[in-house]
């Protein structure tokens, strides 16, 4: 018999106890720790400002309307997604979840259980080559339907470790730009590093993969990344986890939306927790949302099962959102819908 999503989310907060309360509503007031662990760095602002970011924007109500059966599918690196919710890449079992479960077991959670679902999932890296075999492995076994993102290391292991993605079959390959700032963070002698638009267009031109740079945050760096030729960014303040006070994604992704949303794919994530959020960020300009802890308990707690209970979930809620908000499918979805919580 299926477990329900409770007894799921209850065994987590067994296994994840000192780590992770696993909150009825995970938005980081309660968070026993930090990074690594499953809070935000610092003193968790730029957590909690994601989770406040899409709080201060409603939904205007429609109902009386025809569209009675919601559509959520849609094409992304050139596959078939039954919805716009991707798992986020949540690496680095052996630190963040104190080994708890291991880096395989989280990683092919994530990939095969959204997979299952009809979407997708990212994978991590990190200084141990184990998150990025994990995460690799994972991918490989679901005949490629997933995307490693790679840390910003020096150009030469990114090509190294892009290479490898391209083997796996890999749906696209994304870097998390955001992680620029781990400074204590080396592989094998090689650190992580900003990088400039020249390197970005370098390593875009050297695989016919798309690449998505996850971690932008404002619109210069939109741009750059339009510049450099990556294929897509994902809005992202590293769920709050790269730099203490950085604004909530949803605070900026209108402006970097209208900047950029015509010349590459925007992605957001942060604090997204059920299908109003996921409607709100696709109204603020987002074309699909990543989803972190939530399904990091999901796949904890249940592993693949898991993250596809949790992922489907998410989805019947986006179904009803949409209904409610008068749209039939995702191109309905407009700022109209949205209307500040000031006015
Ligand atoms: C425990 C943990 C580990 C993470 N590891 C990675 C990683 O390896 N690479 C990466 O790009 N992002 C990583 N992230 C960030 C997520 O991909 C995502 O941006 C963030 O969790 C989204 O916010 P949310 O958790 O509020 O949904 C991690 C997040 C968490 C909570």
């Amino acid at each position: 018999m299926q477990p329900s999503l409770a007894s799921i989310r209850e065994r987590a907060r067994v296994l994840l106890d000192g780590i992770c309360r696993v909150c009825p509503v995970c938005d980081g007031w309660r968070c026993p720790s930090g990074v690594p662990g499953m809070g935000g760095i610092g003193t968790g602002a730029a957590f909690r400002n994601n989770i406040a970011a899409l709080a201060a924007w409603q939904v205007n109500m429609r109902v009386l309307h025809d569209h009675k059966d919601q559509d959520l599918s849609l094409r992304l690196f050139g596959k078939r997604l039954a919805f716009p919710i991707l798992g986020a890449a949540v690496a680095g079992a052996r630190v963040n979840f104190q080994g708890r479960v291991s880096e395989e077991e989280l990683a092919r959670a994530f990939v095969l259980g959204a997979v299952e679902a009809g979407s997708l999932a990212f994978t991590g890296d990190g200084p141990l080559p184990e998150l990025m075999d994990a995460g690799l492995k994972a991918i490989k076994a679901v005949g490629g339907r997933g995307i490693p993102v790679i840390k910003p290391w020096e150009d030469m292991e990114i090509m190294a470790l892009i290479r490898r993605a391209e083997d796996a079959g890999a749906v696209a390959v994304g870097i998390d730009v955001d992680a620029a700032g781990l400074v204590n963070m080396t592989r094998a002698g090689q650190l992580v590093e900003p990088k400039t638009v020249e390197q970005i267009a370098k390593i875009a031109g050297a695989t016919s993969l798309p690449l998505i740079l996850k971690g932008v945050m404002t619109v210069a760096d939109a741009e750059a990344a339009v510049e450099g030729g990556a294929t897509a960014i994902v809005v992202s303040n590293h769920g709050g986890r790269a730099l203490d006070h950085t604004p909530g994604t949803a605070a900026v992704l209108p402006e970097i939306a209208a900047a950029v949303g015509d010349k590459i794919i925007v992605l957001a994530d942060g604090g997204v927790r059920s299908g109003v959020d996921v409607l709100k960020m696709l109204a603020l300009g987002a074309r699909a949302v990543l989803v972190g802890r939530p399904l990091a308990v999901a796949a904890i707690g249940g592993g693949a099962v898991g993250v596809r209970l949790q992922l489907e979930a998410l989805a019947d809620d986006l179904a009803v959102a949409m209904r409610l908000t008068g749209c039939g499918d995702l191109n309905d979805v407009s700022k109209g819908l949205l209307r500040p919580i000031h006015n």
